[in-house]
């Protein structure tokens, strides 16, 4: 059995065993591949990987807060793992650890069919490990990439390390200007859900990005990397509005299907993952 699971910590509500478990019954190889979610605090992170690799784990997803560790733990690094400093996918060999980014190019193999990322104008809002990812992934792809942030200092130090623009005026308040730019991608944990906590009143998801509802239209393309049970008021816009939207459940996808062909060597069933994460979610 090819042992394989989702490290985070909390995990128990991870998608992810369900769409990859409903990928190896579709490809018919659900007796080879196995995928489980594995609860591991941040102070155990490196001994638990040890414990896996030992137990016969070939490979594992890292989500929070463990990304720079898997990244810290790895003897080979892809180049977007290098430059991003974090790390979603760990593969397992006999020489020891081999770390990719799917968060990187699976935001890339997300976007519409037909967008071309290069010479596109990218906004990207956050200056976070999100934010990072993403301005890396679309800067390698040929997009010109500003960053936007509520802190804006943050986002200058990110601009400045990537190589690409930032936005200032963070803290204005005032809505940003949407009309240089051909996508905008929210990398903030805005419109994340708190468990338990009362939904924000109508707006306010938009008042923190700076965005108002009459710029989220055609032709504009939104990547929308937050999810949850419901549509975030970001992604609910896009969808009146008219502008194109790719979920973060769309993202979650196409990164794991990213990870599956990292593993698997086969090309993943991604509609049968797609539904799955819809049916799931
Ligand atoms: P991640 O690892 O998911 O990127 P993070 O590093 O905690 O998470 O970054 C969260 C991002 O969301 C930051 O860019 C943060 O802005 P600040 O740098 O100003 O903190 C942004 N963010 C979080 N809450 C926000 C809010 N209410 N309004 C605007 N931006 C917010």
């Amino acid at each position: 059995m090819n042992r394989l699971a989702v490290v985070g910590h909390p995990v128990a509500h991870s998608l992810s065993p369900a769409m990859h478990a409903a990928a190896f019954a579709e490809l018919g190889i659900a007796d080879r591949w196995s995928y489980e979610a594995i609860d591991l605090p941040a102070e155990r992170f490196a001994s638990g990987i040890d414990e896996l690799r030992e137990r016969g784990f070939v490979g594992v997803n890292v989500t929070v807060p463990h990304k720079r560790a898997a990244y810290e733990l790895a003897g080979e690094r892809s180049d977007a793992v290098a430059a991003i400093g974090a790390a979603n996918t760990l593969s397992f060999g006999p020489d020891g650890i081999r770390a990719d980014n799917t968060d990187a190019s699976g935001l890339i193999a997300a976007l519409p069919p037909g967008f071309d990322p290069a010479g596109a104008e990218a906004l990207v809002l956050g200056a976070g490990g999100s934010a990072r990812a993403v301005a890396w992934a679309l800067d390698r792809a040929g997009a010109a990439v500003t960053i936007a942030n509520r802190t804006e200092a943050k986002a200058i130090d990110l601009a400045r390390e990537l190589g690409v623009y930032a936005l200032e005026g963070g803290d204005s308040g005032e809505a940003l200007d949407l009309a240089p730019f051909d996508l905008l991608v929210n990398a903030t944990s805005v419109g994340l859900a708190s468990a338990g906590a009362e939904p924000p009143p109508p707006g306010s998801d938009l008042k923190a990005l700076r965005l108002r509802a009459d710029q989220l239209v055609a032709p504009l393309v939104v990547v929308d990397l937050v999810y949850g049970s419901e549509p975030t008021e970001l992604a609910a816009t896009c969808t009146s509005g008219g502008a194109t939207l790719i979920d973060g459940l769309e993202i979650l996808v196409c990164q794991g299907a990213d990870s599956f062909r990292i593993w698997v060597g086969q090309q993943p069933p991604v509609e049968t993952m797609r539904k799955t994460i819809r049916d799931n979610r």
